[in-house]
């Protein structure tokens, strides 16, 4: 059973298995990703109904490009109507969204549409919903390490401050973008056990659960099941 009184801050998911599961069905890979998008949906809202204040979901990886045209097309075309279509309803949810990544480079028409959702969600107080696009860890690192490595250049550090603290608040997740805490449980989808690039500072302590249900399937009733497993895990952070 779920305990409602240690639930986690912040859940942060690997949403994997949209292709393999339109594979399974004859189906062409968009329509797997179409219907990630309704479960993306749903676990929002059942995030909400948790009381979880942090959901952050890997929708694109700094790698995905990698795929055709028509995929990643398609991944953003689903993403804007996903945006247009629940902008209402995030609102009226006291939903802020946020986004990790570097999304200047994205389609146009998405870039809007998720500008305007920032926008108009900015100011709320409910869950806090970061949507990871164009998102990977080593290039976050990157990037802060060289917003760094430049302040030293100009004379406005030095070498000494750089503490954990302080690359910490350069990734997407400082107090400058997203200003989320760390995630304390890491969910993947689909059966792969790896990290595939994401959150790789930020989890250096997360509790992760795996499941083989392909991301379409995956229901509240699985996400539950993994916040128990979570639950019954003791956390040690190298303390004996
Ligand atoms: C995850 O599903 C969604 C994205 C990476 C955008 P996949 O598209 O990776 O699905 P599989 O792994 O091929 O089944
Ligand atoms: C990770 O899934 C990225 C997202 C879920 C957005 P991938 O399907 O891209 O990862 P690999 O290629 O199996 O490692
Ligand atoms: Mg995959």
């Amino acid at each position: 059973m779920l305990d409602k009184d240690r639930m986690p801050v912040h859940v942060a998911i690997i949403m994997d298995g949209n292709g393999r599961w339109a594979k399974k069905r004859n189906l062409p890979r968009v329509a797997g990703h179409n219907a990630g998008m309704k479960t993306m949906k749903k676990i929002v809202d059942h995030s909400d109904k948790l009381g979880i204040q942090y959901l952050t979901v890997y929708a694109f990886s700094t790698e995905n490009w990698k795929r055709s045209i028509a995929e990643v097309t398609g991944i953003f075309k689903l993403l804007v109507t996903y945006v247009n279509s629940e902008l209402q309803e995030l609102i009226d949810n006291n939903v802020k969204v946020k986004v990790l990544g570097d999304y200047s480079s994205i389609p146009g028409d998405a870039k809007k549409s998720l500008e305007k959702t920032l926008e108009q969600t900015k100011d709320n107080t409910g869950l806090q919903f970061n949507i990871a696009l164009n998102y990977g860890g080593r290039d976050e690192i990157r990037r802060a390490m060289r917003t760094i490595g430049e302040e030293i250049a100009q004379g406005k550090r030095r070498p000494e401050e750089i503490t954990e603290e302080l690359i910490g608040a350069y990734l997407f997740t400082g107090n400058q973008q997203a200003n989320s805490p760390d995630p304390e449980l890491v969910i993947r989808t689909s059966g792969e056990i790896r990290l595939s690039n994401f959150l790789l500072w930020q989890s250096a302590y997360s509790e992760l659960v795996f499941t083989d249900v392909l991301w379409p399937d995956f229901t509240p009733e699985e996400y539950e099941k993994a916040i128990c497993q979570y639950q019954s895990r003791q956390r040690r952070f190298g303390g004996r």
